[in-house]
């Protein structure tokens, strides 16, 4: 599947975005802060903040307020790249397409570079010019992002096992719950800091947060998917490494047919739970397709 127009258009508005959000190259100390724009600006498919402006865009929320949200969402994510891609973790030598920011730069600047990433994306969320009402809708997303990427179901707690289940043969339930943490944690708070950005009514939230988790394991299942099937070329990272560091895998667990047949039965389903938002749905549903029929 070619990414759909409206997904590039939103990568553009959010680098622009994330260009003004960042300091300069110049600016000292230089190396973390050109550590953080290679990483950043390394050309990743901004997935999660096209999401959180989606889902707030269904909502009717007003995009310049949801912008600063959406890429605190992305510098988080840039940021658990990094740390995912260090010898400690993963010990991977490419990242969107080019060498990991501990070969370019070394591994202290890359541990400083990912937490100065974390500290920037909060430094964002707490900073708005604006009265009451906004402060209030940014509070909640701040709150969610954080509880997202924190270690009770969260991002760090799902990397956690991810890592300690190395080599060992783990049931389907811890499985479920590495994807489901390390991944689909940020991508559901994703969707549902940009509906908290407007004004979702009750039922649109729990639909949108049922969309946000389904969405979410779908992806991680895709991503380990691609590990097996794709290339260097196409991934722009190592593929054939969950195999190599014997990971924790949906295809390792459940073969490559299952893992493509679970992860579109939850894409079906994501988009199911969209219904009661039609046609401000429709670019949440092509996301969805996307997460799993992407190339890479
Ligand atoms: C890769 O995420 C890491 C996972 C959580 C699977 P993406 O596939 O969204 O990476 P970028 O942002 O496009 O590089
Ligand atoms: C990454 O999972 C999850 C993160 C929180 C970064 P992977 O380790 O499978 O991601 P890739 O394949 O290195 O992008
Ligand atoms: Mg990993
Ligand atoms: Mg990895
Ligand atoms: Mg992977």
């Amino acid at each position: 599947m070619q990414t759909p127009a409206f997904i590039l258009e939103r990568s553009r508005q959010i680098e622009e975005a994330l260009d003004r959000l960042l300091p300069s190259n110049e600016t000292i100390p230089q190396s973390i802060h050109r550590a953080m724009r290679y990483s950043v600006f390394a050309g990743g498919k901004r997935l999660r903040p096209t999401l959180c402006l989606e889902a707030a865009a269904a909502v009717g929320a007003s995009e310049g307020e949801v912008i600063p949200v959406a890429c605190a969402v992305e510098m988080i994510h840039t940021y658990s790249l990094i740390h995912d891609d260090l010898p400690a973790l993963d010990n991977d030598d490419l990242r969107r397409g080019r060498p990991t920011v501990h070969k370019q730069f070394g591994e202290a600047v890359a541990i400083l570079a990912g937490d100065a990433l974390l500290t920037r994306a909060f430094q964002v969320l707490g900073s708005l010019d604006g009265g009451g009402e906004i402060l209030n809708r940014r509070i909640h997303a701040l709150r969610e992002i954080g509880d997202a990427v924190g270690t009770v179901e969260g991002m760090i707690g799902g990397q956690v096992v991810d890592i300690e289940s190395e080599g060992k043969e783990i049931p389907a339930e811890l499985l479920h719950y590495i994807h489901s943490s390390k991944t689909g944690a940020l991508i559901r708070a994703s969707v549902r800091a940009g509906a908290f950005m407007g004004e979702a009514a009750p039922h649109e939230l729990s639909a949108l947060t049922e969309y946000g988790s389904k969405i979410g394991l779908a992806f991680q299942i895709t991503d380990d998917i691609l590990d097996v099937v794709s290339s260097a070329e196409q991934l722009g990272k190592t593929p054939g490494k969950d195999r190599s560091t014997r990971k924790a895998t949906y295809p390792g667990l459940y073969g490559l047919d299952e893992s493509r047949r679970k992860a579109k039965q939850l894409v079906i389903e994501a988009v199911e739970s969209l219904d009661c938002l039609q046609a401000r749905g429709e670019n949440l549903k092509t996301l969805a397709y996307f997460f799993v029929e992407r190339a890479a």
